[in-house]
């Protein structure tokens, strides 16, 4: 997730668009860049300037290398494709063209070698990269204009992109387009402007046109032409050949302050993360995902075949919210590779003289992938001589630098302290790794692979019509939990529901500081059930799954002593749904899936218990985002 620019106007744009820039260093600040056109001198000048890490050290290199000139682009970037360094950074320049890009292209790979054997030469790891050697090569073969230079490579890419493009043989001009990525064009007084997010044009214009999939403009200081591309094919607008139809959209008056527009009109970061779930899953399956062959993509894994059948044991290592994603990733690995594996703390793990070595596969789980404790139980693991896997959101941070291999979790930038987003990806990439590992393995049969990467799939949309939900959840928040002052909450799950059920737990402790336990339905007897009585609100997560009997019976249990139950069931459940005092309504999905949608109530259930108790939702008291300390 990165943060892009663009301006066209009559001002001297440099530090406008880094000032545009800083109000999206939220998106990211592992590199930033400007490259701007300049006429002044007669003949137009393209000038880039990039610098590793936050913005002051653009401003930096900015001091030393000056950038004049009315037309430019800028970017900060959040890594994907590609460690943050300087060749890295963003703007891309191939011959006269520089670009900017948020986005992940999918088919990278192959565009990449095919531009290689053209004899195209590429001084970047970036998939951004690739879309500047494409419209470079439309305008070598002639294309009439930038604009249907953008629009022929943009038929060649598939994948996510908002992107900013400038050329030197049209300096009054910036090509802007956006497919799943985020993108506004700002209309000024004699200036154009375009950015990822809102807040980025607030200064300068209040009256913005938000970009829908396949659109692709031309900004100039006079306006803006919009054209829509439209498939032939297959009816998505980034395949092969596109044929374009004009349009029209009005611009809107935004009327948010900007902070608000930080959080695009959420009151919290983590709310607006929790609603970002299901864009966050789509990116984390771009191009990993194989339908046609049900498969996972193993490149983007980074493990061989080899090592894959040579694994005799896994061990899923992470703190926290990862360690919760370990637990159903356990599961998954289990089931679906048919490989043993065992889930641990990492501060457990690295002390405890575990017996690791050859045959091992260590799968390391971090948001950050800094935390201290997971890092030492990565180093550990690899001296003892086990193979790990990374799996971490932040590309190039110390975990996956000290793994064999890293599966990013393409979320972007978390910024509230508890973990939501993350989480869900986290599940996606350890689903997608137990797949691949089955598929080496021949544990798993291509039909049953199929299935489920079809049903991974469609998880986003299940994700977003539970989150329509988030008003009927917040009313149960306030009824059971903030207006009956509840000061201890139990949470209740099996198999795939339990590591929710902890997740749940550790939610509402860690941002609303009521004090929850989240248990083993079928270890309720063995303890939890002494503290049951009327004033204690137990939360049963109770998807429609092989476990769902057991969990009824569970909740006759809870009922039978007075308990009150906020149930999480299946829409359309009779039995559970009859007994409870409140349900929070998830749509079917797949068995094997029911993660992805359960995690969701309980996030906004410890959300909303939260904001109406009036506490630091996005810093709660005494937590840190990344902890580098034991
Ligand atoms: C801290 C954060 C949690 C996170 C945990 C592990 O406690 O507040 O949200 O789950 O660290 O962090 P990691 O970056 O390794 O996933």
């Amino acid at each position: 997730m990165c943060g892009i620019v663009a301006y066209v106007g009559q001002q001297s744009c440099a530090s406008l668009l880094v000032e545009g820039l800083r109000k999206l260093e939220y998106r990211g600040y592992d590199s930033a860049g400007l490259a701007i056109l300049d006429k002044a001198s007669g003949e137009t000048v393209l000038g880039v300037v990039r610098a590793v890490g936050k913005l002051a050290k653009l401003d930096e290199a900015l001091r030393e290398k000056p950038l004049s000139g009315t037309v430019g682009i800028g970017h900060t970037r959040w890594a994907t494709h590609g460690r943050p360094s300087e060749a890295n950074a963003h703007p891309h320049l191939v011959g006269d063209v520089a670009v900017v890009h948020n986005g992940i292209l999918e088919n990278h790979l192959e565009l990449r070698a095919e531009l290689t054997a053209m004899g195209r030469k590429f001084s970047s790891e970036t998939d951004t990269e690739i879309a500047a050697h494409l419209i470079d090569l439309e305008l070598s073969r002639g294309a009439s204009s930038l604009l249907a230079a953008v629009r022929g490579a943009l038929g060649r890419v598939r994948g996510a992109y908002a992107i900013a493009v400038v050329c030197r043989k049209e300096p009054d001009v910036v090509v802007v387009a956006k497919s799943f990525s985020p993108l506004v064009v700002g209309v000024g007084e004699g200036e154009t402007f375009a950015a990822s997010d809102v807040p980025a044009l607030l200064a300068h214009t209040r009256d913005v046109i938000f970009l829908e999939d396949g659109d692709l403009c031309e900004l100039r200081a006079t306006g803006v032409k919009i054209e829509r591309m439209i498939a032939l094919g297959d009816g998505s607008p980034t395949s092969a050949a596109t044929r374009v139809v004009p349009v029209e959209r009005k611009p809107r008056r935004i009327d948010w302050s900007p902070a608000q527009a930080e959080k695009q009109g959420y009151k919290h970061f983590m709310l607006k993360e929790i609603h970002e779930q299901p864009t966050a899953i789509e990116n984390t399956l771009r191009g990993r995902v194989l339908l046609e062959e049900g498969d996972v993509n193993g490149a983007e894994i980074g493990l061989t075949e080899a090592q894959a059948r040579a694994i005799k044991r896994v061990v899923l290592v992470a703190c926290g919210t990862s360690h919760h994603a370990t637990i159903a990733g356990r599961n998954w690995i289990e089931s679906i590779a048919r490989v043993p594996a065992s889930v641990e703390l990492a501060s457990e793990l690295r002390y405890r003289d575990a017996i690791l070595g050859e045959g091992d596969l260590v799968i390391a789980v971090s948001q950050s992938g800094e935390t201290a404790d997971t890092l030492a139980a990565v180093r550990e693991a690899r001296r003892r001589g086990a193979l790990v896997l990374a799996i971490a959101n932040v590309v190039g941070s110390a975990i996956p630098r000290a793994s064999d291999a890293a599966l990013y979790t393409h979320a972007g930038p978390e910024i509230g302290v508890a973990s939501t987003k993350c989480f869900t990806t986290q599940l996606a990439a350890l689903l997608m790794a137990a797949i691949w590992l089955g598929r080496r393995r021949e544990t798993l049969e291509p039909a049953r692979a199929l299935e489920l990467l079809k049903r991974l799939v469609e998880v986003p949309t299940a994700m977003r019509e539970t989150l329509e939900q988030a008003d009927a959840v917040a009313k149960v928040a306030r009824r059971q939990i903030v207006s009956t002052d509840a000061r201890d909450c139990l949470f209740l799950g099996r198999g795939l529901s339990y590591p929710i059920a902890l997740e749940g737990a550790l939610k509402l402790k860690e941002i609303s500081y009521v004090h929850a336990e989240g248990y083993a339905a079928g270890e309720m007897k063995h303890g939890p059930i002494a503290l049951i009585d009327a004033q204690m609100p137990i939360v049963v997560v109770a998807p429609d799954d092989s476990h769902y009997e057991k969990i009824a019976s569970n909740v006759q249990e809870v009922r039978a002593r007075d308990g009150r139950v906020i149930a999480v069931v299946r829409k359309g459940d009779s039995l559970i749904g009859s007994i409870a005092q409140d349900v929070l309504v998830v749509p079917f999905v797949h068995q094997e899936l029911t993660p992805f949608v359960t995690v969701l109530p309980l996030q906004l259930l410890s959300y909303y218990a939260a904001d109406f108790k009036g506490t630091d939702v996005d810093q709660p008291r005494n937590l840190a985002k990344t902890v580098t300390v034991e």
